[in-house]
């Protein structure tokens, strides 16, 4: 239930933003030579700019009286501590202590976590560091050229996005592959590419339980099997999980069996040896590096106050665009192509964690929750859907992300590339007016017909708001860096909605339904009774 404290702070959004309609973000530029100074935030090599935003000091101000009134530091403080924010699971959500390198004590239900977690991650880095270096191999005796990687949401999303965001940091003598999909498709394309006698397979299911998943791990076993022979099985497959037991009757020793907890949720299991594809690929110093860049963010979401807190700024604009404004929908568009599966990683990061309907305690929310996030790496959206970014009826606040600096790529596509995102976020704020557009037209010598029938195709409006995330390179740290801000980010958020951000019962009943429908589909003579007439009739055709 949000708290009368919650709800003032929202109507003093709501007048606020009544009073601020007449102004544009254009005209606050105008008005303040200092605004991106005052409105973005240096955290080492990484700039976050978001002074393209329809806010004022006012604003800011108002915003993060929300996050008081919600308690973002008393419930930010119990999500470190380890207290069991996931209630519905009776869980803590300490994901944080997969990247503590430090190692201070972290505890869940009172336990100190870091000494196991330490020991699972030395565990788990040998083994990658053995396979790269080519003292585990197959069974042919050869070294292991290829990494196949079973798991799907959170056992797939994470390494698979960060391995091809960290492509120049994986070995050359390594190609790692993602198996996601029941669709019999994913493996078979996958295994026309890959040399069954040199891969590494790895399953990746924190339940082990996961339909797709072991659907595809034991297509996989019977093909090494009838290719290689049984012998081979014990060269070829490794697994993690935090269900050990499940995995031995699968038939793979314990050496190759890598851990992590129930208070690790599925989507943010990237910083466990759920990554171990990408260590393999990327290397001990750069999967460390990868997850200081997540404790790097755990101290300033702890440390910095709440007006200079990047995921506490992410989080309030947010919460300001989709509820006060109603804007449904957010994009994130990487000018960064090696980013092209960060989108659909934060899809599951936010959409999973906070699309809830219900409160804390189990009532109806009074107010909009997660937006759908949606996005695609520039310049290739802006041939696209950018159209409607710039002209369409839906406002759409987006995240740009871009390097400074290339890596192993070329410079002069890089200067295009960023001079281009620059472009659009700039565009999207200015717009351009009628009178703009007539006068230009004008200078085009176009008739005045011509002019009337074609200058309101061609405004466009501004005002349309942008973050900016610039970092210096897309190395393993920053990669981690902007990982853990959008985690936070997503926490901020739902403790303002007053949700559960760590849970996803959403999930469920299409699984359920689709264990039922199983043998319908498989076994045509079995009755489709009691079925509505739409999947019923599917099923028959
Ligand atoms: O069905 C949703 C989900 O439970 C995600 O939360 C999770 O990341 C994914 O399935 C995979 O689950 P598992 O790792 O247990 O196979």
């Amino acid at each position: 239930m949000a708290s009368s404290e919650v709800a003032q702070a929202f109507a003093a959004l709501e007048a606020h933003k009544r009073q601020i309609s007449g102004s544009r973000i254009p005209d606050l530029f105008a008005a303040d030579p200092q605004r991106f100074a005052r409105f973005s935030i240096a955290f080492d090599d990484l700039l976050f700019d978001f002074s393209k935003h329809r806010v004022t000091d006012e604003t800011r101000g108002l915003l993060l009286d929300l996050a008081r009134a919600a308690k973002v530091e008393a419930r930010r403080a119990a999500l470190f501590n380890g207290d069991p924010v996931n209630g519905t699971e009776h869980r803590a959500a300490l994901h944080m202590a997969l990247r503590n390198l430090g190692g201070a004590p972290m505890r869940a239900a009172g336990v100190d976590v870091m000494p196991q977690v330490i020991a699972e991650r030395r565990k788990m880095e040998a083994f990658a560091e053995r396979v790269r270096n080519g003292e585990i191999r197959a069974a042919n005796g050869e070294r292991f050229t290829d990494i196949v990687n079973f798991g799907i949401g959170g056992s797939d999303l994470g390494p698979a996005m960060a391995a091809r965001a960290l492509s120049p940091f994986i070995a050359d003598h390594l190609s790692l592959h993602f198996v996601a999909n029941v669709d019999g498709a994913d493996f078979a394309d996958t295994m026309r590419r890959v040399p069954v006698e040199t891969t590494l397979f790895i399953i990746c299911s924190k339940t082990f339980t996961t339909l797709e998943t072991m659907t595809n791990a034991a297509t996989a076993r019977k093909y090494v099997a009838e290719k290689l022979g049984e012998a081979a099985i014990g060269y070829h497959f490794c697994a993690v999980s935090t269900q050990l037991e499940k995995i031995a009757a699968f038939g793979i020793a314990s050496d190759r069996v890598f851990g992590f907890w129930d208070w690790v949720g599925g989507r943010y299991s990237v910083w466990s040896a759920i990554a171990l594809s990408l260590a393999i690929g990327i290397g001990r110093d750069n999967f460390e590096d990868f997850l200081r860049g997540g404790e790097d963010i755990d101290r300033h979401f702890m440390e910095a106050p709440l007006d200079r807190n990047i995921p506490v700024l992410m989080a309030l604009l947010g919460v300001w665009y989709r509820n006060v404004f109603g804007f449904a929908t957010h994009a994130v568009i990487p000018y960064d192509q090696r980013m092209a599966r960060f989108s659909a990683y934060l899809q599951q990061l936010d959409m999973e964690s906070n699309g809830k309907s219900v409160d804390l305690s189990g009532a109806a929310v009074t107010r909009a929750t997660a937006p759908v996030i949606w996005g695609e790496p520039g310049t290739n959206g802006q041939h696209a859907f950018f159209q409607l970014l710039h002209q369409g009826t839906e406002i759409v606040p987006i995240d740009f992300l871009v390097a400074a600096e290339p890596i192993a790529a070329d410079a002069k596509h890089h200067e295009i590339l960023f001079a281009n995102c620059l472009a659009q976020s700039q565009a999207l704020m200015q717009g351009r007016s009628l009178a703009e557009v007539v006068s230009l037209l004008e200078s085009q010598k176009l008739s005045p017909d011509a002019i009337k029938a074609l200058a309101p195709h061609k405004v466009f409006q501004g005002d349309r708001p942008s973050s900016t995330f610039l970092y210096r390179q897309l190395t393993p740290r920053t990669l981690g860096r902007l990982i853990a801000l959008y985690e936070h980010k997503v926490f901020v958020q739902g403790v303002i909605w007053d949700i559960n951000s760590f849970d996803q019962w959403g999930v469920e009943l299409g699984k359920e339904l689709a264990l039922k429908l199983g043998p319908i589909v498989s076994d045509s003579g079995l009755s489709t009774e009691g079925l509505d007439s739409s999947t019923a009739g599917l099923v028959e055709a």
